[in-house]
């Protein structure tokens, strides 16, 4: 993009060459002619410099901010002086003034990852494992309280290092959706938007991100051992004689993964419980979650959109790192297949808890794929990458009714 942008403004330049050119020319000829000429090229270089700092602000926020859609324009920043504005952020706790260690620390330090999820405390035991391994690794922790209890957790030594944000009754999409700006976390390389009902005894993370760079992977998830409960689809299956997959193959079943296939779920694909990002994918992500969706059914089969280019290549499942998903039923978890167990709260109210999430997650599913549909629609320029996935649709259809009587 910037190249295509310094290109545009050498072509600019040159365009001003050619009229100061002509209007040498005329000039002997008419002398009116040069006060227009000097009129014009005043005009010029308003309008190329005016374009030009426009040009250079849009490719400072664009990353960010996505103007037009947010409703936040530039001209809202014109009176501040552009170098003031600092485009990118982290979860970094900074030290109150500066100590000998702290200075040594950033020199140390040449990468930053994160580690996002949400929590209860009926999961306290697992997620002091969780992050434990993943702070030996220098990840940075951040933990969303769906059940509002955040006292629970200060007596664990980690505790005063994680972020902690707490939202009663909310989903992991509202959280990451809310505190997960690009532009807040641009300076990590990966972000795990982990659930908190995965065992990871059989995982480090330090080798899976060996494995993930190593192979290119910009979206990608922990295998799950096959004696995980709650495997919903195929290809997120350890595969023992593998350190990683990117496809399965499947002859049985409505979805009939080979070769051939080009897309969902058999390749291009990874869960909700578990996903990891690259920066530039977490980019897309987040721009994909809906604000107002919470419950991200759908999302799975459009996360390969994100995958920075060929979603058969560039999204993979990590087999030599894997996880046991435990599918303990919270409601911060990836999704409303699972909902919490709330048989005491079930018997008091009339109301189902269980039945009126699932129905409202596959509300939103329609939502979100009519939504789909219509951006498709409305968006001449664009043109689908994996065309084939309009021949699959059927297929798809079919899936997505399995899917839905699975729950
Ligand atoms: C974590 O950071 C410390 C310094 O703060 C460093 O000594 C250590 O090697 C880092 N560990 C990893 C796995 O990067
Ligand atoms: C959260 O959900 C539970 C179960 O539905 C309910 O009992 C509780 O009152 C809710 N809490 C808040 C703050 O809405
Ligand atoms: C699954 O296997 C792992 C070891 O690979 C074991 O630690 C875990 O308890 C098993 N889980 C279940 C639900 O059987
Ligand atoms: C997809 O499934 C819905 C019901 O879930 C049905 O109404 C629709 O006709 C199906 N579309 C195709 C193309 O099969």
């Amino acid at each position: 993009m910037k190249a295509s942008k310094s290109w545009r403004s050498l072509m600019m330049k040159q365009h001003l060459l050619f009229d100061v050119g002509v209007c040498g020319a005329k000039m002997r000829q008419l002398p009116f002619m040069g006060v227009v000429c000097i009129i014009m090229l005043f005009i010029i270089y308003r309008t190329t410099n005016y374009q030009h700092q426009q040009t250079e602000m849009d490719s400072k926020f664009y990353p960010f901010y996505t103007l037009k859609d947010s409703g936040v324009g530039t001209s809202s920043l014109n009176a501040l002086p552009h170098g003031i504005i600092e485009a990118k952020s982290d979860l970094e706790l900074k030290p109150l003034w500066a100590t000998s260690s702290s200075k040594s620390e950033v020199s140390v330090r040449s990468s930053y990852n994160l580690l996002a999820m949400p929590v209860g405390i009926k999961q306290k035991q697992n997620v002091d494992t969780i992050v434990q391994k993943f702070l030996s690794e220098n990840f940075t922790i951040i933990l969303f309280h769906y059940d509002g209890n955040l006292d629970g957790w200060r007596d664990l030594a980690w505790s005063r290092e994680a972020i902690h944000i707490v939202a009663h009754n909310q989903t992991k999409w509202w959280f990451a959706k809310r505190f997960l700006h690009p532009a807040i976390v641009s300076i990590y390389d990966y972000i795990f938007l982990w659930d908190e009902d995965l065992g990871v005894e059989k995982f480090h993370p330090g080798r899976y991100l060996r494995i993930v760079k190593s192979e290119g992977f910009e979206i990608s998830q922990p295998a799950l051992d096959p004696n995980s409960t709650g495997i919903h689809h195929r290809i997120t299956i350890r595969n023992r004689m593998k350190r990683f997959h990117r496809r399965v193959y499947d002859a049985r079943g409505s979805t009939k993964c080979s070769d051939a296939s080009e897309g969902p779920p058999c390749t291009g694909f990874v869960e909700g419980m578990a996903p990891v990002f690259s920066r530039s994918a977490w980019h897309c992500a987040w721009h994909l979650i809906q604000n107002d969706l919470v419950h991200g059914w759908g999302m799975d089969m459009k996360l390969g959109y994100c995958a920075q280019g060929d979603r058969t290549k560039k999204v993979g499942v990590v087999d030599s790192e894997y996880v046991v998903h435990q599918s303990i039923q919270t409601l911060g978890g990836s999704s409303a297949r699972k909902v919490p167990k709330l048989e005491e709260t079930v018997k008091r109210h009339t109301v189902d808890v269980r039945s009126e999430i699932r129905r409202q997650s596959t509300i939103e599913l329609q939502t979100f794929t009519e939504r789909w549909e219509r951006a498709v629609k409305g968006d001449k320029r664009w043109v689908d990458p994996f065309p084939s996935t309009r021949r699959r649709k059927v297929r798809r259809n079919r899936s997505n009714s399995r899917r839905q009587s699975n729950v």
